[in-house]
C-alpha cells in the first residue's frame, strides 16, 4: 500500500490491483492527472476508502481476499456517497461488460487492450460528468430552501434563532459538519465566535481571530471568500482539526458599499465528503451570508436598544431607592447574589446574565407603590398590604415589551412565592414556581434581612444565615438555599 500526493489534480483515484507491474502501470498513467492511493487486496483498500475522500475506483475483478464483483457490488449499494467506478480485468467472464455496465460501472476496460490517453479521457469525462450532476442537483434543490429561508429569517426575534437559522441552512446545502458564525469585537480588533456548531465549547469561547490575520481575519478584511479546495494543498489554512475543504465567508450585504466594514464572517469545514466547494456554491453562499448579515445586523440593533432600555431601568430603580436610605444599593445586591446562587446551580453564563439583571429589576414594579406606603414606619394595614402585593405584577408589566425578558417574566412575577405555597401574587409552590423566582426570593430575603428597615434594624449575616437555613424547604427552595449558604 502506498500513497501518493501532489499538486493541483481533478480527483483521488484508489486503484485496486494485486499485481504488482499492472498496478505500478496503472499508477504512472494516473498520476498524470489525478492523485491516487493503492491497494493489493479489498482489506488494505477498505481503509482507504473510509479515511480518504476517493473519487475513482478502478479495481481488478481477481483479488486475494474477495472478488472485485462483491466489492463493486458493495460500493455501489452501500457506499456513503457515489463513487465511479471502473473495472479493468484480463477475466472476462468473472463479471461480463454489459452487466457490469448495467449495475453501475461507469467503464469496463480489458487489459492490454486500452491505451494510456484512453483511460485518463474517459475518467477525466466521468469526473465532470458528477461534477455536472451535482451542479444541476444544487440548483433544483435549493432554490426553494433559499426561499423559505428567507423567509424565516424575517419572522425570527432574537440574535440567537437567527444565527441558528443561518447555520442550519448553511449545513443542509453544504453538508458541513462544523460552522461557525464570528462578530467582530467591539473595539474592532478581532473576530470572535458568536454561534458554532460541530466545536467544542472550549474553542468557542476562547478563538479570537486578529482583523486581517488567517483564514477568516482575511476574508474579513480584504472583503472577498477564501476557500481551500479540500485536497490537502491548503494545509496552511488549518489550524486545528479541519477536514476536507475550507471556506470563509464575509457577512456583508452584497454589493457591498464603500467604507461599509463587514459585520463579521460565516466559516464552514469538514464537509461528509471532501469534494471542493462549486462557482454555484459560492455563489449561493455569498447571497446567504448577506441576507445573515441584514438579520443579523437588525438583531444586534434591538438588543443594543433593549440593552439601553434595561440600563435605563436599572438606573431608574437606583435613583427610586436611592432616596430611602433602607433601600439604597438594595437592588444591585440582590442581583449579585442571584447571580451567585445560579452561577452555583450551573447556569451557563447568558442563563446567569439573565438572573443578574432580574435581580436588579425585580422590584421596579414598586415605583407604582406610594410612599406613604413604601416608606411607612409602622406594619401596613390589610389594604396597604393588598397595594403592596401588586408590586410584581407591575414590575412584569414594566419589563413585558422588553424581548430579553420574556423567557423569564415568571421570575418577575413570583419572587414573592414560597415553596411551600404561601407566598404571593399566586400561591404556587415547589418547582410550580419559575426556578429564576425561586432564586430571587432566596437573595432578596437575604439582602432585606441584613439591611436596616425603617420598622426594625439589620439583622447580623449570621442571624440571617440561620433564618434562611430554618426556612430551607418552607419559604425557599432548599437547593437555592444550600448554594448560597455556602457561597457565604
Ligand atoms: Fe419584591
Amino acid at each position: 500500500m502506498s500513497t501518493h500526493k501532489t499538486c493541483m489534480k481533478l480527483g483521488t483515484v484508489l486503484i485496486i490491483e494485486d499485481e504488482l507491474h499492472f498496478r505500478t502501470y496503472l499508477q504512472s498513467i494516473v498520476k498524470r492527472e489525478f492523485h491516487y492511493l493503492t491497494a493489493s487486496s479489498w482489506s488494505e483498500a477498505k481503509s482507504l476508502l473510509y479515511e480518504n475522500s476517493i473519487d475513482i475506483v478502478l479495481i481488478d475483478l481477481r483479488l486475494p481476499d474477495l472478488s472485485g464483483r462483491n466489492i463493486a457490488h458493495n460500493l455501489l449499494t452501500n457506499f456513503p456517497y457515489e463513487l465511479i467506478l471502473f473495472v479493468i480485468t484480463g477475466y472476462e467472464d468473472e463479471w461480463d461488460r454489459e452487466k457490469a455496465l448495467r449495475e453501475g460501472v461507469t467503464c469496463y476496460f480489458i487489459k492490454g487492450s486500452f491505451s494510456p490517453d484512453e483511460l485518463l479521457v474517459r475518467m477525466r469525462e466521468a469526473t465532470l460528468q458528477r461534477e455536472r450532476k451535482r451542479t444541476t442537483e444544487l440548483g433544483s434543490r435549493t432554490l426553494l430552501k433559499l426561499y423559505e429561508f428567507t423567509n424565516t429569517l424575517t419572522s425570527l426575534d432574537t440574535l440567537d434563532r437567527v444565527m441558528e437559522a443561518v447555520i442550519r441552512m448553511i449545513q443542509s446545502v453544504t453538508g458541513c459538519m462544523r460552522i461557525s458564525i464570528m462578530l467582530l469585537s467591539e473595539d474592532g480588533q478581532y473576530l470572535f465566535i458568536k454561534k458554532a456548531i460541530g466545536l467544542e465549547e472550549e474553542v468557542v469561547k476562547t478563538t479570537r481571530i486578529k482583523v486581517g490575520e488567517n483564514v477568516s481575519g482575511r476574508a474579513f478584511s480584504g472583503r472577498k471568500i477564501i476557500s481551500s479546495d479540500g485536497h490537502g494543498i491548503d494545509r496552511r489554512f488549518f489550524s486545528y482539526k479541519e477536514k476536507g475543504p475550507f471556506m470563509s465567508i464575509p457577512l456583508q450585504e452584497v454589493p457591498y458599499r464603500k467604507g461599509k466594514m463587514p459585520i463579521g464572517v460565516i466559516n464552514l469545514t469538514n464537509r461528509a465528503t471532501d469534494e471542493g466547494f462549486l462557482e454555484n456554491e459560492k455563489k449561493l453562499l455569498t447571497y446567504i451570508a448577506n441576507s445573515a448579515s441584514i438579520a443579523i445586523k437588525s438583531e444586534l440593533r434591538k438588543e443594543a436598544l433593549e440593552k439601553s432600555a434595561i440600563d435605563t431601568l436599572i438606573l431608574l430603580i437606583n435613583v427610586v431607592e436611592a432616596r430611602d436610605r433602607y433601600t439604597r444599593g438594595h437592588s444591585i445586591r440582590v442581583g449579585e447574589y442571584a447571580a451567585e446562587i445560579s452561577r452555583r446551580l450551573g447556569f451557563n453564563e447568558e442563563s446567569v446574565k439573565e438572573i443578574l439583571y432580574a435581580g436588579q429589576l425585580h422590584d421596579i414594579g414598586k415605583i407604582e407603590v406610594p410612599d406613604s406606603i413604601l416608606l411607612k414606619k409602622g406594619k401596613l394595614s390589610h389594604k396597604e398590604f393588598e397595594i403592596m402585593k401588586r408590586h410584581p405584577i407591575t414590575s412584569v408589566r414594566i419589563v413585558d415589551h422588553i424581548t430579553y425578558f420574556q423567557p423569564i417574566t415568571g421570575s418577575f412575577l413570583h419572587h414573592h412565592e414560597r415553596y411551600d405555597g404561601k407566598g404571593y401574587p399566586d400561591g404556587i409552590g415547589d418547582d410550580e414556581i419559575e426556578i429564576g423566582a425561586r432564586i430571587l426570593a432566596v437573595a432578596d430575603a437575604f439582602d432585606a434581612m441584613t439591611s436596616d428597615r425603617p420598622y426594625r434594624g439589620a439583622m447580623t449575616r449570621d442571624q440571617a444565615k440561620r433564618i434562611l437555613q430554618s426556612e430551607r424547604g418552607h419559604q425557599f427552595d432548599p437547593q437555592c438555599v444550600d448554594v448560597f449558604l455556602e457561597y457565604l
